[in-house]
């Protein structure tokens, strides 16, 4: 049996570290086990302009604790006023690695997203030319939707159009969770790679609704049923690089989570590395974790693979973690696999 394994040191290609008190509180926790992280724009306001991009980056290397190492690679929130040449300068910079978009009203802070995607073919097609990525949140919004099938007709009505109209445009399918996303990314060769969450490895929708309701199992895209999350295991653990690590950890303070109408997002960047060697080795595959956490991601943006190592030992007694945590912002509660982990990080 495997006790322990090294790997270059992971990064987080997809992670939400607020601002202020909340940012201070959570940073350290991805800092601990991740070299570096794509991080999200949907503050309030969102990061729309390189110089907000900048203004944040520098806040984030503010509040990281002295002795810890951690490169935040900023993005740039997609709005129909962006301007690609704005898109254009923060990329050249070197400061911007990727713009994301958010369908408008599709989840935590998005209202200021796309809902023309007209709008942003001119933006759309400077990045294809610059070879800057798109990250996109894959879910309609229309109500008449069904939430579960949100992905699969984002797929059909949105992306596949705009992946023909614009062939050179680099995509990532953030957090999928479906099968369908699975498999269009498995169909398409060109331009297309996918982040998957930890929790969305974990948990299915019976986790979150079944005996009870969950809030701290609440998130966007929501957890799917169990043949979507094998799907997603299968493709994770498979080594194929168009897939890599996103954690899309995703805090928000208990009072907001517990709530008649909470918050959507999982906090799990703390106890992350544990929970996908705990998933790997059950599926007899701890020889993938690296291509998964440590080297498709770094291929896909087309950086350098870390050259730091992370050892993950298999211990002989649980490895505990706290249920939750303080911050300044208020407590903040952490990912339950709702198994015990024996994996940690030394
Ligand atoms: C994220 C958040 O809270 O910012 N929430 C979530 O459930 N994942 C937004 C997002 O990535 O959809
Ligand atoms: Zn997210």
């Amino acid at each position: 049996m495997i006790k322990d394994i090294t790997i270059a040191r992971p990064d987080d290609w997809h992670l939400h570290l607020r601002d202020g008190a909340m940012l201070e509180g959570v940073l350290p926790h991805t800092a601990k086990d991740f070299a570096r992280a794509i991080i999200m724009p949907n503050l309030i306001p969102p990061v729309v302009r390189g110089a907000d991009a900048k203004a944040y980056r520098d806040r984030i290397l503010t509040a990281l604790p002295d002795g810890m190492i951690f490169e935040p690679l900023m993005t740039l929130y997609l709005t129909e006023d962006t301007q690609a040449d704005d898109v254009a300068a923060a990329h050249q910079s070197g400061l911007v690695k990727a713009v994301k978009l958010y369908p408008a009203g599709a989840t935590t802070n998005s209202q200021s997203g796309v809902q023309d995607f007209d709008k942003v073919t001119g933006v759309l097609e400077r990045m294809a030319k610059i070879g800057l990525p798109l990250c996109v949140h894959g879910e309609v919004t229309d109500h008449e939707v069904d939430i579960f099938d949100r992905e699969a007709v984002f797929i059909d009505r949105i992306l596949t159009p705009l992946r023909q109209k614009i062939p050179d445009l680099k995509v990532v399918m953030e957090h999928v969770t479906t099968k369908d996303g699975v498999d269009y990314v498995m169909e398409n060769e060109k331009n297309l790679g996918a982040t998957i969450t930890t929790h969305h490895l974990i948990i299915n929708r019976n986790h979150l609704l079944a005996g009870g309701i969950k809030p701290h199992y609440y998130c966007l895209p929501v957890a799917k049923r169990e043949s979507h999350r094998l799907a997603l295991r299968a493709a994770a653990t498979s080594g194929d690089r168009r897939f890599f690590l996103g954690t899309d950890s995703a805090p928000h303070t208990d009072d907001l989570k517990e709530h008649a109408c909470g918050c959507a997002g999982i906090f799990s960047a703390t106890n992350t590395m544990s929970c996908l060697a705990h998933v790997f080795e059950e599926e007899g595959a701890l020889d993938k974790i690296e291509a998964f956490a440590s080297l498709n991601g770094p291929a896909y943006y087309e950086l350098p693979v870390n050259q730091e190592k992370m050892t993950l030992v298999k211990e002989d007694e649980p490895v505990i973690y706290p249920e939750k945590f303080q911050t300044g912002a208020g407590p903040v509660t952490l990912f339950d696999p709702g198994f015990d982990l024996y994996w940690r990080v030394v």
